[in-house]
């Protein structure tokens, strides 16, 4: 049956979609459907038909279903932040689970069972990260999230998934801006000076960085003011972003105010968090993987762990503890640095960091550290975008006998698995499925997930790989 844009339709919700959206058949075309719960009867209408692939919205919930929740956040059906408020919380981690079963399915034609679900312990106000973009609008300034798939801002005074102290911040931050008449960022243009601003709040201290497409703000003075009357202890810094990316946060930062740095310490290891750093947003559920990933690593004189996509070298200097060494790699200079300074104040001689693209230095290094050490543990924690499968075909040449990889993208999580497994193969720049007929690498030891993001898509893994 034939489905145009505009129609307006009736039917049932069979599943959720990797992006938490309702997926309807429709006598073949696929129908994405935010806001939509599977299950629910709704009538939708169709914005958008792409061959078989539709996308529409939700104009009435029919019979709603029994796991609905009216979502906390009054901006939740605009704001691009969350997906998932309007499910309730066990559901949310089985649709996580589900999606990470599937992806590595039907993207590495594996069966996988999920070991453990960490649900996080609050599943609001957990975020000790906050990124307001400033934006000036036809409509006039604001303060908020963007919108989903767009650089609009939806402006708000509250954000749930953050602690009070995030409303507190944009409250600040309006008052800032309309006191000390700074220009908002107009992405158009290319003009105005304020363009965000981020926080990150651990044990009670604050991280601001005012992002400006300036070479100073003025009015500092005003701005320390507010925030020391409403922060106790804090930094303030000043980053310089006038690039047309959308990069939040350009290369110079310039400290106003405070010590410019929050120290933590946490399993043994002292460290300092500085803007730049790279650092959970959920502290109790990174500390459960940091957990879990140590419990994988046994202790003893010949195993060597190789820490690749390394940050700060947090994990480096903890894996240290366990083992004869641990080598991080890690590609941007800023964090290489501070894994060095991080390995001096801890006294950690057992730990050294090479700063240096993991696709060009793993392969070599893994060989190398196994002629020394008898055992090798390669911990794997890239970005999104995963470990370049070139990678690991070449790793493999030399396989580590552990693998321990965690993962911010189930996608990219099993298409390396995959790779890793031997159920997909890369050949002539393609990869090629063999999952109906191999003899694996590795065993799955562990599939876990950690639920980072609560109300949102997204999903924390951590997969053990022992060698066959
Ligand atoms: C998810 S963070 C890992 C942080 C660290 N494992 C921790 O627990 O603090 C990913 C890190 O990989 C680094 N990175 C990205 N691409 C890289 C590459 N090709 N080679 C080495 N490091 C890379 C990023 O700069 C970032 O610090």
């Amino acid at each position: 049956m034939d489905i145009k844009k505009n129609d307006v339709l009736t039917a049932t919700v069979k599943a959720l979609g990797f992006n938490g959206e309702g997926i309807i058949d429709h006598f073949g075309t696929t129908v994405f459907v935010p806001f939509s719960l599977a299950g629910e009867k709704i009538d939708f209408k169709v914005l958008k038909v792409k061959g078989n692939v539709a996308f529409g919205k939700v104009k009435k919930v029919i019979s709603p279903s029994i796991s609905r929740l009216t979502p906390v956040c009054p901006v939740f059906f605009k704001c691009g932040g969350c997906q998932l408020q309007h499910l309730e919380y066990p559901k949310q981690l089985d649709f996580k689970a589900e999606t990470v079963k599937n992806c590595f399915k039907k993207i590495a034609g594996l069966d996988v069972d999920i070991d453990k679900k960490f649900a996080s312990p609050n599943v609001y106000a957990y975020r000790n990260k906050l990124q307001l973009p400033t934006r000036a609008l036809k409509s006039g300034n604001a303060v908020g999230f963007f919108r989903p798939n767009s650089h609009d801002v939806v402006k708000t005074d509250v954000c749930p998934i953050h602690p009070e102290w995030a409303n507190k911040v944009i409250s600040a931050v309006n008052e800032f801006i309309e006191k000390s008449g700074v220009s908002l960022y107009d992405e158009v243009s290319g003009k105005g000076v304020l363009r965000h601003v981020v926080v990150r709040e651990i044990n009670g201290e604050y991280l601001f960085t005012f992002v400006i497409n300036a070479k100073t703000l003025k009015n500092t003075d005003l701005l320390t003011d507010i925030l020391k009357r409403d922060f106790g202890k804090f930094s303030l810094y000043l980053n310089e972003n006038t690039s047309d990316s959308n990069v939040i946060l350009g290369e110079r930062f310039e400290l106003c105010f405070g010590k410019g740095y929050i120290t933590v310490t946490e399993f043994g290891v002292t460290y300092d968090i500085t803007p730049q750093a790279f650092y959970q947003v959920n502290t109790p559920v990174k500390t459960e993987i940091y957990n879990d990933v140590l419990s994988f690593v046994s202790s003893g004189g010949d195993t060597a762990v190789i820490d690749g996509y390394a940050g700060a070298g947090v994990l480096t200097a903890m894996l240290a503890k366990k083992c004869a060494k641990s080598v991080g790699v890690e590609i941007v200079k800023e964090a290489c640095d501070s894994a060095v300074k991080l390995a001096a104040d801890n006294r950690i001689d057992n730990m050294e960091f090479i700063c240096g693209d993991c696709e060009k230095v793993l392969p070599e290094l893994i060989e190398k550290v196994r002629k020394t050490y008898g055992r090798v543990v390669l911990v794997l924690d890239p970005p999104r975008k995963g470990v370049d499968v070139k990678t690991l075909t070449a790793a493999l040449k030399n396989p580590p006998d552990e693998i321990i990889y965690i993962s911010c993208s189930p996608q990219t999580l099993a298409r390396d698995v995959g790779v890793l497994t031997g159920s997909l193969k890369y050949e002539n720049n393609q990869l090629i499925n063999l999952s109906k007929d191999f003899s694996p690498n590795y065993d799955l030891k562990f599939v876990g997930i950690y639920d980072m993001f609560a109300q949102t898509k997204h999903v924390e893994t951590v997969v053990r790989l022992s060698r066959q």
